[in-house]
């Protein structure tokens, strides 16, 4: 889509696109939709901010990172971390690949074009994996999840920022026959039942269905309960 044709565009079809691009933006439409969930999100940048792991050498991975605003401000805050992600447009690696050039150019960050169900890493190999306002997309949501608990070390967290089912219920030109939408219980049940422990919610903003989970892979690390918060990006 031509810059003038999105500006041109009827509601009616501003709607039907905004809901297509927020499961994977794509061309100048993605851009502008990105753009807006860099403001939008905000608060669950922060929410996310205050579990991640910080300590030297550890390795974190952002699942959906759409225009890698989040990854840029953790690579801005953090020092001696690699940061990883993937995400399932290709139109996004190009443009969080742009954002990040000088980490990406310095081995400090590592962009692929990948869906969580089949991540491209080695068992055990992060100390976090992170992901916001995207677990609605996943289209086989147990092979997600036992995909970041595979990739996950012993001890190591996973921190999922979403909006719940209220949420969507309220604002139905977001939702989508697709995607799957939770209340925070349910969330948490799920994530238990996939195999993970102590899965914790947090509440974000109430007024405006934000919410955090916060668990863990099994192990017998000691760090796994740190957090490091409350702080702000
Ligand atoms: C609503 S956007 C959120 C982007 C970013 N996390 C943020 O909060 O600004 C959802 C992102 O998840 C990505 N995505 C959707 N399904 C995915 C999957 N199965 N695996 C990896 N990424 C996925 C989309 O391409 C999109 O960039």
């Amino acid at each position: 889509m031509k810059i003038k044709d999105f500006f041109l565009m009827t509601p009616k079809k501003f709607k039907r696109i905004m809901k297509e691009q927020f499961a994977k933006p794509e061309g100048v439409a993605g851009d502008f939709f990105t753009l807006a969930m860099n403001v939008i999100n905000f608060k669950l940048y922060n929410a996310v901010y205050n579990f991640v792991g910080k300590d030297e050498g550890s390795k974190i991975l952002d699942v959906g990172f759409g225009n890698g605003d989040m990854l840029k401000r953790l690579d801005e805050k953090l020092d001696n971390v690699k940061l990883y992600g993937v995400d399932i447009s290709d139109h996004m690696v190009v443009v969080a690949t742009s954002v990040n050039q000088d980490a990406v150019d310095k081995d400090r960050m590592f962009l692929q074009n990948a869906s969580v169900e089949e991540l491209p890493y080695d068992d055990d190999y992060f100390d976090t994996v992170y992901t916001i306002n995207t677990i609605y997309f996943w289209q086989d949501r147990e092979k997600s999840l036992s995909e970041i608990l595979r990739v996950l070390r012993p001890g190591g967290k996973f921190i999922c920022a979403f909006y719940s089912r209220d949420y969507f219920e309220r604002k139905k030109q977001f939702m989508s026959e697709e995607e799957t939408y939770y209340s925070p219980r349910e969330l948490r049940d799920v994530i238990s039942d996939a195999g993970f422990d102590n899965a914790k919610i947090k509440v974000v903003d109430s007024k405006k269905f934000m919410y955090c989970l916060v668990c863990e892979k099994r192990g017998n690390d000691a760090d796994a309960d740190k957090t490091h918060g409350p702080q702000q990006l």
